[in-house]
């Protein structure tokens, strides 16, 4: 997985958006905003993605397939909805299967979005709380696992002054040392 920040640049959301040049993202600035991230390789994942799952407590787990063919008519409205600046109240945790996109993720205090390249093997762990959002890269394909503990609450909360107020927000801030 490469991180590095978002250049901010209008045009289509598929596009890198790299800063030219690049302005890569550190594992440890990645752990000051609570991200989280394993490579496993694909082949043979299995028992390792079990062991992990026992480690972590997540006990379920389903496969999305974000594509054309693998959503038909919704296809373009979930896209649209991805790429919505949202949070949850539960982490979002996916392992990357084949294809690859991108996650952003907002760094908080300076509001800068980090792009998080992903591509098979990749197993990311989004926070609860933290501000993000998805999108395919022009590859327009990717197929993840979806781990999560018990019901998965994936509703997105659009970014607004309710999500500044959210209990999962306010933990979230607290954990990576800003807010009260
Ligand atoms: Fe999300």
């Amino acid at each position: 997985m490469r991180a590095y920040y978002f250049d901010n640049i209008p045009g289509d959301q598929r596009l890198p958006h790299d800063y030219v040049p690049s302005r890569p993202v550190s594992n440890a600035t990645l752990s000051a905003i609570n991200v989280k991230y394993w490579t496993i390789p694909v082949v043979d994942h299995e028992p390792k993605i079990d062991a992990l799952a026992k480690e972590q407590g997540y006990k379920n787990r389903d496969l999305i397939n974000v594509s054309k063919e693998g959503m038909g008519e919704i296809y373009e409205q979930k896209l649209k909805t991805f790429f919505e600046e949202h949070m949850h109240e539960d982490e979002e945790i996916r392992y990357v299967l084949s294809g690859s996109g991108f996650f952003d993720v907002r760094e908080t205090p300076t509001d800068e979005w980090i792009r998080l390249a992903v591509e098979p093997g990749d197993l990311l762990v989004i926070p609860a709380g933290i501000y993000h959002r998805f999108t395919l890269d022009e590859r327009n394909k990717i197929q993840a696992m979806r781990l999560f503990q018990d019901e998965p609450k994936w509703i997105p909360h659009n970014r607004s002054d309710e999500t500044e107020v959210n209990p999962h927000r306010v933990d979230y801030l607290r954990s990576i040392g800003v807010g009260a």
